[in-house]
């Protein structure tokens, strides 16, 4: 976490004053902080004490021809691991809810492919506003991470929910490993790897699949305080620390392995490259090789991830589609005749998706969508299980 560079943005409410102690805080955990301030900000606080903290030039202009020239605003935005807006306004949400790009921090917000985390700061009746509140789950939705707000004395002498977080507690927040309480104790069953359909006792039918992707998505539930067991086909990987590992060979084995938790399921996550065809009748010898071609005649698979979610059983159910073309329609076809939560479809083929070790998704569940940007397969995957977690929550809030 040491060096981990941060955009501090801040917006124009009281909470400002206590942007100066936020960036001590961050600097003091390893961050490099690069503020920007919306002009409403500026109205609350100096940028000459946020230059003092932060030991870099504010920046406050999309206009600013010197600023752009040392780093120009896309150039910031690629180089942030992390965009952080503490105190966000209702006006800023609003914004990056609808998409504006009107200055430079909404334009930051939208340029990068960084995670995004806001503390939201105003006044209670303005938070609990069904604008504000449709904002925070539409961005929510999209994956953003909201800290906050707290319960306490706001500014107008009034009290309740709306007060920012105190520096200290967002800088641990953003500088420490987070635990999701949504997913604290929830039973997943994880499915990963590739399916071996036997031919005869020495030939099988398989795929690419090397199961980095299902492993890293079993470890980051795991990391988040999930009950993981993870059904893997066979790969060359570790088990992913804390999490339960049953090793299978065939579709139908998966299959089996998978029905047999569904009573103790909350969430099914499928991202093994499971066979849709098997060899109709496996030789029992090995089969000898003759003049001329030979013909295999092969039998539809069981499908896991249909009959899970049909099942009613698991609360929440996650598919991956694997695509070589269209895949934005593949997908959406499979969340709706699978009847899925979510699905994440991924660009294979050609060195993409498959074995990689990093890898894209674009996520879609009944009613939006959103894009994890190529990383590491980890960091995709830790990207991918909070956006569950945000939606698992939602669904568990009935
Ligand atoms: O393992 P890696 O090398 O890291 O590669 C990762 C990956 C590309 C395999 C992974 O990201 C991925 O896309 N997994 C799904 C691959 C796949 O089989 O996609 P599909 O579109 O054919 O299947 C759709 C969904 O149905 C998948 O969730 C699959 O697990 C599930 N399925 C399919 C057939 C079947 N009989 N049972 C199933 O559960």
């Amino acid at each position: 976490m040491t060096s981990k560079r941060i955009v501090l943005g801040i917006t124009g409410g009281i909470a400002a004053y206590k942007s100066a102690d936020l960036v001590r805080r961050l600097r003091e955990r390893g961050a490099e902080v690069q503020v920007v301030m919306t002009a409403g900000a500026r109205e609350f606080i100096t940028p000459t004490t946020l230059q003092a903290v932060s030991h870099r030039p504010v920046r406050d202009s999309l206009w600013d021809a010197a600023a752009e020239a040392a780093m120009g605003h896309i150039e910031l935005a690629r180089w942030a691991d992390l965009v952080l807006v503490a105190p966000a306004t209702a006006n800023f949400m609003a914004k990056l809810a609808h998409g504006a790009a009107d200055d430079l921090l909404t334009t930051l917000c939208l340029a990068t492919k960084a995670p995004v985390v806001l503390a939201p700061a105003m006044n209670w009746a303005m938070w609990e506003h069904p604008a504000t509140q449709a904002n925070k789950d539409l961005l929510e939705e999209r994956g953003v991470r909201l800290l906050g707000p707290g319960e306490g004395a706001l500014a107008e002498s009034e009290s309740g929910v709306g007060r920012m977080l105190e520096p200290i507690e967002i800088a641990e927040a953003v500088m420490s490993p987070r635990i999701d309480p949504a997913l604290r104790g929830v039973e997943v069953v994880v499915t990963a790897g590739p399916t071996r359909e036997p031919i005869d006792p020495v030939r099988f039918i398989s795929n690419r699949s090397s199961g980095k992707m299902g492993y890293a998505v079993a470890r980051a539930l795991a990391e988040q305080g999930a009950k993981v067991t993870l059904i893997s086909g066979p790969v060359a990987l570790a088990p992913p620390a804390g999490v339960k590992v049953q090793y299978v060979e065939s579709a139908a084995d998966m299959y089996d392995a998978v029905i047999h938790r569904l009573e103790q399921m909350d969430m099914f996550v499928g991202t093994a490259a499971v066979a849709d065809y098997s060899p109709a009748s496996p030789a029992v010898t090995k089969i000898k090789k003759e003049k001329g071609s030979m013909e295999l005649s092969l039998a539809r698979t069981r499908d896991i991830l249909a009959t899970v979610a049909s099942s009613g059983r698991p609360i929440f159910t996650v598919g991956f589609a694997a695509e070589t073309n269209d895949l934005e329609t593949h997908a959406r076809n499979k969340l709706r005749s699978k009847k899925l939560d979510m699905v994440a479809a991924n660009w294979v083929g050609e060195g993409r998706g498959f074995d990689a070790d990093s890898n894209a998704l674009q996520v879609f569940w009944p009613g939006g969508s959103t894009e994890i940007p190529q990383d590491d397969k980890l960091v995709v995957a830790r990207r991918l299980v909070s956006l569950i977690a945000a939606h698992y929550r939602r669904r568990q809030e009935g």
